[in-house]
């Protein structure tokens, strides 16, 4: 079921979420179909639990190859049960991102270029990956949806903030 995802103001964004702590059961299998279906409807490159009103540490995230844009490094579909996040470099590098729960807006935000991330599947089977560029930057913008963290609160330079159709006119970019 499509939900509604809750915008920047909503106080629920901002609070720390709960581990999960049983795997494998039908409310988590409802909640991740729920999140998933919320994605995809609205495009989002990735969704956390608690943008849909629901206070557990549970992300998802994936990006498909899409032939308008060649340069779009590819990122697995994977959902992700209480993340642990370890940086493997020190080096920040500045991208564009958008959220859901941002409607319409892009900024500049600084994040970690590789990392190794960890956690568990909704059966509770433990995942390990090791991630660089974009997909480390999908993971640590997904990961601070739980400990109540929006994007815009990491912006260096507001000069680089602002609605979308502006900074980037006529292009054809996804709401997330
Ligand atoms: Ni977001």
């Amino acid at each position: 079921m499509i939900r509604d995802v809750l915008r920047m103001g909503d106080p629920r964004l901002l609070q720390v979420s709960k581990p999960v702590e049983r795997f494998g059961t039908p409310e988590l299998a409802a909640l991740i179909h729920d999140m998933q279906d919320t994605m995809a409807a609205l495009n989002g490159a990735g969704l956390a639990a608690p943008q849909i009103g629901v206070g557990l540490r549970v992300v998802m995230f994936g990006v498909a190859r899409n032939p308008r844009y060649p340069d779009a490094e590819e990122v697995p579909f994977t959902v992700l049960c209480n993340p642990v996040l370890t940086p493997l470099a020190e080096e920040f590098e500045d991208g564009w991102e958008g959220c859901l729960s941002v409607p319409g807006m892009r900024g500049v935000v600084p994040r970690y270029t590789r990392l190794r991330y960890s956690g568990f599947d909704p059966k509770g089977t433990p995942i390990t990956r090791e991630a660089s560029d974009f997909h480390a930057r999908v993971v640590q913008h997904e990961c601070d949806h739980l400990d109540g963290v929006l994007y815009p609160m990491r912006i260096r330079d507001l000069r680089q903030f602002g609605f979308t159709e502006e900074l980037f006119p006529g292009e054809d970019i996804a709401d997330d």
